[in-house]
């Protein structure tokens, strides 16, 4: 099982749209049996797979329950490929009870979940959706992860917060996690703005910060993939967005630029 967390100390920058199109298209194109984590008490990748609630056990008891089955926690969605561990509000909590509680390891809680899920064999993918946030539940995400993907929306403070997202990153490695590496930045939303074109250029230009090719272009479609409950490769598989997603889960697969 090959762990990813989509992460940016930014909000808005479709860190939800990219980690749920990514499993949506890993998991109905490419045939990959996907857990789709939400580490967000937003909640909003388990509204967009309808499993977001307050009755059934969350992420939050996966941080914070001494001696939970992690399975316990898994939620079926619609699509067979698609698991998702749900994430709500409570996470607030969670991540105070596990600061205040030092008399466990507190960074390796969910990492140590998602090895005794992987001892099965049952997913090929675990897709990690985090909060705008350095906080304890995304550090948990950082020591769970093989690799980082940073979505980049270019605007004016669009770089913000990188230099701490990347030493984070570096800081994990060397503490907790050696084999975590930064796959790449995917630029989302983008337009043909002269600011979209020289955000890309600059960041192409920085050798510490990998690039995917693929860009993901701007789609009104989104908003309405969103308001339909739809993964945006189902909802409009035609629509800039739907297609640049597909083509970048291609390339990120290493099969090259569509
Ligand atoms: N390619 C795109 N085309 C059009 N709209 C987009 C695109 N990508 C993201 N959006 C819209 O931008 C908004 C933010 O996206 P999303 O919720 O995925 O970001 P996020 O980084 O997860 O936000 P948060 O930090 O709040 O968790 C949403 O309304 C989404 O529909
Ligand atoms: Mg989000």
């Amino acid at each position: 099982m090959k762990t990813i967390s989509i992460i940016n100390l930014k909000g808005g920058v479709a860190k939800t749209l990219t980690a749920d199109s990514m499993a949506h298209i890993l998991a109905t194109y490419h045939g990959a049996r996907v857990l789709l984590i939400d580490n967000d008490k937003q909640g909003n990748t388990s509204k967009a797979f309808g499993v977001h609630s307050y009755d059934d056990k969350s992420i939050s008891d996966v941080l914070t329950a001494r001696r939970l089955d992690p399975w316990e926690v898994i939620r079926k969605t619609r699509f067979e490929n698609i698991d998702v561990m749900p994430a709500n509000m409570t996470l607030i909590r969670a991540n105070m009870e596990v600061l205040m509680d030092s008399t466990r390891p507190q960074q390796t809680r969910l990492r140590a979940a998602l090895n005794t899920i992987a001892t099965e064999n049952f997913y090929d993918y675990c897709i990690i959706d985090n909060a705008p946030d350095i906080n304890i539940s995304t550090i948990n995400a950082l020591v769970a992860s093989d690799e980082v993907i940073i979505p980049i929306k270019i605007d004016e403070y669009a770089f913000d917060g990188l230099a701490e997202l990347k030493e984070q990153i570096d800081n994990t490695r060397d503490d907790l996690n050696p084999r975590l590496r930064l796959a790449g930045c995917l630029i989302t939303c983008f337009q043909r703005t002269d600011a979209d074109r020289q955000g890309e250029a600059w960041l192409q230009d920085k050798p510490e910060y990998p690039v995917f090719k693929t860009h993901i272009r701007y789609s009104e479609k989104v908003t309405e993939s969103t308001f339909a409950k739809s993964p945006i490769a189902e909802y409009s598989r035609r629509s800039a967005a739907a297609m640049d997603y597909i083509a970048f889960v291609r390339e990120y697969l290493g099969r090259g630029k569509a």
